[in-house]
């Protein structure tokens, strides 16, 4: 490997992600008023139709789908694109990772 693409490789390894500077704090906070009433408090899903975010479901997927999704919705789980500002999107991923083992 030429050392321009090993440096590359670094690059991409230590790479933060996306929500590596979010706060778990603030992302419970903003998950308790928008998002527990169906996906229930520290992810114990109390609808149906919604993942269990204690057992994982639905978060089995990069942050950067995360955002996207949350931003745009699905099906009965509301868009938040102009709720949430960026920032509050991160933070409420970076909660929804400790909700599960
Ligand atoms: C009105 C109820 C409701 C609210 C409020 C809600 N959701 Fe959902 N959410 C759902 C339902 C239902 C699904 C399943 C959608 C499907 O796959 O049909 C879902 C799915 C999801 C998924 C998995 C998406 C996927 O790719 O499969 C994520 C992540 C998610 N919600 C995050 C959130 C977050 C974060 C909030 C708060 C900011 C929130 N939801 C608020 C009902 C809700």
């Amino acid at each position: 490997m030429r050392p321009i693409s090993r440096f590359m490789v670094c690059l991409v390894l230590l790479g933060p992600s996306l929500t590596q500077a979010a706060s778990t704090i603030e992302g419970q906070k903003i998950y308790d008023r928008n998002c527990a009433m169906c996906h229930g408090v520290q992810g114990i899903s109390v609808m149906a139709s919604a993942p269990n975010f204690k057992y994982g479901q639905g978060l089995f997927k990069s942050d950067f789908s995360l955002v996207d999704r949350i931003k745009k919705g699905k099906n009965a789980c509301p868009a938040f694109i102009g709720i949430l500002r960026e920032q509050q999107i991160y933070d409420v991923i970076a909660y929804l990772r400790t909700l599960y083992p």
